[in-house]
């Protein structure tokens, strides 16, 4: 076929070198369930749907840049959580991925607990009504004001996370007459197979203290001997999208192990264990996530063997699923400005968007898919380059799709599974005014999180 058949780009996998997709799907109008969200459908008119309400309605209403969450699909996630781990395990949803007053309500009505690591977390969960004692508190260099509001407002637990922090919450929780509930959190050792940013329980990164070398052993010692703290467990968190589960089931031998040695060493049996996070999601068709029983599964099966062995009691487990209960709830909606042709390459299709609403794509080089959602094509697919209106050339939203040849500017595209780590990583580059979260639940749309205005931005420059 020639070139000139398609005067948007070139169709053929052949030019790609790079990325995923070694061919164009047979249906460029399918949408996977694996990657959206469960509501999301195209109705008969082509376009499509989330929740009951047409992505075209959703645009005109809401605008775009702008990403669109599926409550019952939250909810539903949150609860399979839940329901997987039962009554003998907590789940603390990790805040980090996204947070609202709106999505704390729903964490709490559905059961679960929350995780936060920062001041401004903390209070958006206390604002929202999460009672106290349900929230954990966690961060690598937790400031004297962070941990002192921590423990005034009775947070369930600090997770410490340096020797540092052993005295610093100590001194904090006695001058305020309290004993706080904490976890001590160890570097297992493991490496998880993940981006390098995003693995965090090898030795050689910011977060923990390492099981090597005896220094969760001297950790343990400290905070045992402080009036200010109750250490009620040991935490790891290994990392993030992660498919395969022998990292978590080492890492959950491992805390055994110290807990074991706890006892050896203090006749005192820690009776609780949290193996953080992690779980991967689908980004693309070619994703397989394990679901939240198989985790709960594997995990208090592994917990319960290795302290029978130890003759420890199983201690209460938890875990702080983020990415994996909100990232396949939501999608970004974007409109189509310009399209440039490179003959022989691909074709780049510039959104009104970009790394201000998804910086995941440039700092992880994380792989997205793309479908145009306000019609349907049949015309042929064409290799694009997905990128935003940023003045970098790095700004790229998905690095290689298939799009109908037809598409043009004025057409809505959707970025599906960025429900996690878009909008929380969002930010101002360029001045971009931050996108809105949308919340769509039985044919009703809600703003949660309202668009940056401009005034947003000018009232924080006071000079
Ligand atoms: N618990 C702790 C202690 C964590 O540090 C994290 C994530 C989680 C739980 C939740 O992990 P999840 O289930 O969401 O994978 N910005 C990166 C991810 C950084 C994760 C940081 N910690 C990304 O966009 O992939």
């Amino acid at each position: 076929m020639s070139r000139s058949a398609h005067p948007a780009g070139p169709r053929h996998a052949d030019v790609l070198t790079e990325g995923h997709y070694s061919a164009p799907p047979s249906d460029l109008n399918a949408l996977d369930p694996k990657v959206w969200a469960h509501t999301v459908t195209r109705t008969d008119d082509g376009v499509v749907s989330v929740g009951g309400v047409e992505v075209t309605t959703l645009a005109e209403e809401f605008g775009t840049p702008a990403y669109f969450l599926d409550e019952s699909d939250f909810r539903a996630r949150a609860r399979a959580w839940r329901t997987a781990f039962g009554h003998d395990a907590d789940v603390f949803y990790a805040g980090k991925a996204f947070l609202s007053r709106a999505v704390v309500r729903w964490l709490y009505e559905e059961g679960l607990n929350l995780d936060v690591c920062s001041g401004g977390e903390l209070v958006t969960a206390l604002s929202a009504g999460m009672p106290a004692d349900r929230i954990a508190f966690h961060g690598n260099n937790k400031s004297a004001e962070e941990i002192t509001a921590a423990v005034r407002a009775g947070v369930g637990r600090i997770v410490l996370d340096s020797f540092q922090e052993i005295v610093r919450v100590a001194h904090i929780a006695h001058s305020l007459g309290t004993r706080q509930r904490v976890q001590l959190r160890v570097t297992v050792g493991v490496e998880a197979h993940t981006h390098e940013f995003i693995a965090t329980a090898h030795e050689d990164q910011k977060f923990g203290i390492a099981l090597a070398d005896g220094q969760a052993a001297e950790a343990v010692r400290r905070a045992l001997s402080l009036d200010g703290l109750e250490l009620v467990g040991i935490h790891s968190h290994i990392g993030s999208q992660i498919f395969d589960m022998a990292g978590f089931e080492v890492a959950a031998r491992r805390v055994v192990a110290l807990l074991a040695a706890v006892r050896d060493e203090h006749g005192v049996e820690l009776p609780e264990i949290d193996l953080g996070g992690g779980l991967g999601i689908a980004y693309t068709s070619d994703d397989d996530p394990r679901e939240p029983h198989e985790i709960a599964k594997a995990l208090s099966e592994i917990v319960s063997r290795e302290c029978e062995a130890a003759k420890l009691r199983t201690p209460r487990i938890s875990v702080e699923p983020g990415r994996a209960i909100v990232g396949p709830t939501a999608f970004t909606l974007y409109e189509v400005g310009t399209i440039k042709p490179l003959e022989g390459l691909r074709t780049y299709v510039s959104v009104d968007g970009g790394m201000s609403d998804n910086i995941r794509t440039a700092l992880y080089d994380a792989e997205y898919s793309v479908a145009l959602v306000s019609r349907t094509s049949d015309a042929e697919p064409m290799l694009v380059r997905v990128v935003g209106k940023h003045c970098e050339s790095g700004d790229i939203v998905v690095k290689d799709a298939f799009l109908p040849s037809d598409l043009a500017p004025g057409d809505l595209l959707a970025v599906p599974a960025t429900g996690a780590y878009c909008r929380s990583m969002a930010s101002n580059y360029n001045h971009a005014l931050r996108p809105p979260v949308v919340a769509v639940n039985d044919g009703e749309a809600r703003v949660i999180v309202r668009r940056e205005t401009e005034d947003d931005l000018l009232r924080l420059d006071v000079g």
